[in-house]
This record gives C-alpha cells, structure tokens and sequence, in this order.
C-alpha cells in the first residue's frame, strides 16, 4: 500500500519536472550566455525557498518530501548497514601508502598510477596529516552542524560564489533535492580567503580549518608531483598546468543527516567533481561514500586515518583522458548523520585548461578543447550533479 502511494507521487512529480523542463527552456531564451554567466556569476538569489535538510531530518517525518524521491532507476539498489560493505561489492579501492611512494618505491607509485586510469580513485596512509588535526577538523564541523539552524542562517549561500551553508547544488527551479546540508568556502587564491565568511563557532573552528587548509595544500602538491610524474612528464608539469604558485583551493563540508527513507532518496546524486584533485575525509564511524565501476556503485570503506583521493575532470582534460574522473555519489541511512570533508585542489580558475602539450601528436590529437575552470564549473553550479555527462558532451568537435 505505501509503496504504491509512492509510485504514483513520483508519477506526479516526474510530470511536474518535465513540464517545468519546458518552461525553463522558453526562459533560457532570454536567459544570459554561459559567457556572461562566468562573468557575472549565477545571481544572488536561488530559484526558490531553501529547504535545510537537518530541519527535515529533526521534525520527525515518516517518509521524504516528494522533492527529495528519486526515479527508481536512481535509487540505491541496497541499503547499508552501518560501516559494512554490501554483499555485492567484493572490490575496494586501492590503498596507498603515501610515505613508501615518497621514498621511491616504485611498486606503489605504479599503482597510483593504475589507479588514476582505471578508477580515478585511491586511498593514501602514512600522508603526512597528523591524525589529530583530521579529527579536531572533523569535530569542529560536526559541532557547527549541530548549532541550531538559526546561527547557522547567519552565512546562508547563494549560487553566485557558493560561498558558506548551503543546501542545493544547482539554480534549476523544481529539479530533485540531496538529502545534505554543506558549507562551502575557500582557501586558495588568497584573494578568495574570507575567514569572515567561515563560521565562529565553535570557538576553535577558524584556527583549526585554517591549519587543515595548509596541511591539504601541501598534501595536494605532493599527490600532482607523483600524478605528473606518472604521466611520464615533468614533476612540475600538472602544477604548471595548474597555473603554478596561482593555483585555487576550496572546501565542501557535507553534513548529511538521517534519512527516515534511505531507500528512497541519496545524500549526493552522482557526479564528478569538476576540478582537479579531491582529497576526501570520510566520518570515521558512517560508511556512504560510493564509486562507479562498471555497472555496480562500490561502497568505500575507508581505513582510519586514512583520506580518499579522487581525481576530478580537470584532471581528465589535462591528461587528454589517460586518467580518468571519477563518478560517485553518497547515500544515507537511517540510524546515523555523517559528516564528511572534501578538500578541491584545483586549476587558476581563469586559465584555459587542455590537454598537456607532451601527450598530443598527430595520431593522438587533444580530446578537448581549452576552457577555463570558472567556465567549466558553471555546468555542476547550475545543473546540480550529473554523473559524468559533461566532461563526455565536452570532448573536442573538432575531433568529431
Ligand atoms: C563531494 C563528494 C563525498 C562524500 O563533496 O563532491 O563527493 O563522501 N563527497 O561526502
Ligand atoms: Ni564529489
């Protein structure tokens, strides 16, 4: 009986969507160019009334709001119990340890380097982090999260810099809903540093993030010796590419409270991530995180102290496809919040960003064409996730 109330409510909002498809598409007409978006940013105001997924989580709902229901073909196939991989996914991703790759084995940076053609995604030991400050890290933003929804208002997000607590990722009007709440801000380039529009509280969280922010540049720069490196070029090849000392760095803290149907709706639909690396700190205690391989999503376990790195499309252009971006998504339970900390390294954002010079000849032509970053992410900051379908649609057409 519920499951078929279910069905038909998506009936409905599937029509919903569709017809407001159509809409949107009658006022893109008129809309600005993906051109004079990047220079004037996506506007100050989202498409309508945000809806913080912790103030769902709290009232003590039976089911989802409507918004929230996926297409049953995007469901998650398999509930997970609580840090336990599903019967089905018998693989994990590749642990790595990091300090043996820095002291020339050869052995581990050959399978970093399977890794990132093959997956795209790994997960370092011995990384150089202090396990202390990953934990205080990860404390402080858990102890934020759990600030009433009212102080945390206080630095509500708008599409145009993403900046701060947020909770959609995409400008379209209508379209389906995560189930998380996160709180975006940047490190790198300085310029963009605001510890203003970071949170106060807790009392140690600017001091404590600031340190974490250092600590992951520095990891960052390690990985793109190691990944240039790989590629059979220069150590300092991919960070050239990246604009050298101008590189960019930012952080999405994810907060994805209980879901009283996990079944039925996902933390963060799947997607790539647009830029250049991610270094991921999963929740100690709440597995959730999922990799695409093939046909089957693969739960990551991840080892204590460990962060799990994955490349993003930038890092598929420049390599003109050598490595690959990965496709992920995260899905919810119901018994236990999570809380996890995504740290981009990513390219100068206003540089054209293509393949390197050296992997191109005749015979193996650029797969895509330049692009700057800012033009690049205003895909994901105005269409929400969608799995890999624009680093695809953005191959070269000079190419065919
Ligand atoms: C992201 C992401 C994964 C996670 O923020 O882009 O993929 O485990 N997060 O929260
Ligand atoms: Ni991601």
């Amino acid at each position: 009986m519920i499951e078929k109330e279910t069905t038909e409510k998506i009936e409905i909002e599937i029509k919903t969507k569709n017809d407001l498809n159509d809409q949107d598409q009658e006022v893109n007409k008129d809309n600005m160019s993906d051109q004079d978006k990047t220079m004037k940013g996506l506007g100050e105001k989202w498409p309508e009334p945000i809806i913080r997924v912790q103030s769902l989580a709290e009232s003590n709902l039976t089911t989802v709001p409507d918004r929230f229901i996926k297409p049953p073909s995007q469901r998650p196939n398999e509930t997970i119990a609580i840090n336990h991989q599903p019967e089905t996914a018998a693989i994990n991703i590749p642990v790595i340890d990091l300090s043996s790759v820095l002291s020339g084995n050869q052995e581990d940076k050959e399978r970093i380097s399977e890794a990132c053609r093959e997956f795209g995604f790994f997960q370092v030991i011995n990384h150089g982090v202090r396990p202390e400050l990953m934990a205080a890290a990860r404390e402080a933003w858990r102890s934020f999260f759990h600030l009433p929804v009212e102080a945390k208002e206080a630095y509500s997000n708008s599409p145009s810099t993403y900046e701060g607590y947020g909770s959609r990722l995409g400008v379209e009007k209508g379209a389906l809903l995560d189930w998380n709440d996160y709180y975006f801000l940047n490190f790198l380039p300085l310029v963009l540093k605001d510890v203003n529009k970071w949170p106060s509280l807790p009392s140690n969280i600017r001091e404590v993030v600031d340190e974490y922010g250092e600590e992951l540049v520095k990891l960052g720069e390690r990985l793109m010796r190691i990944l240039s490196s790989n590629l059979g070029v220069n150590e300092e090849q991919l960070q050239e590419a990246f604009g050298g000392e101008d590189f960019g760095a930012c952080m999405r803290v994810n907060y994805y409270p209980k879901c009283p149907r996990p079944e039925l709706a996902l933390g963060l639909s799947p997607h790539s991530d647009p830029g250049g690396i991610t270094i991921l700190l999963p929740d100690d205690q709440v597995a959730g995180l999922q990799v695409r391989h093939g046909d089957m999503w693969i739960t990551v376990n991840a080892l204590p102290n460990a962060f799990v790195v994955n490349l993003g499309d930038q890092m598929q252009i420049l390599s003109n496809s050598i490595y690959k971006s990965s496709e992920h998504r995260v899905i919810v339970n119901s018994q236990k919040e999570r809380v996890s900390l995504a740290f981009f390294y990513n390219p100068k954002s206003d540089i054209p960003i293509q393949p390197l010079e050296q992997l191109v000849s005749s015979t193996n032509p650029p797969l895509y064409p330049p692009m700057s970053y800012d033009q690049y992410r205003l895909f994901i900051r105005t269409h929400g996730p969608r799995g890999k379908s624009y680093v695809e649609s953005h191959v070269s057409l000079v190419n065919g």
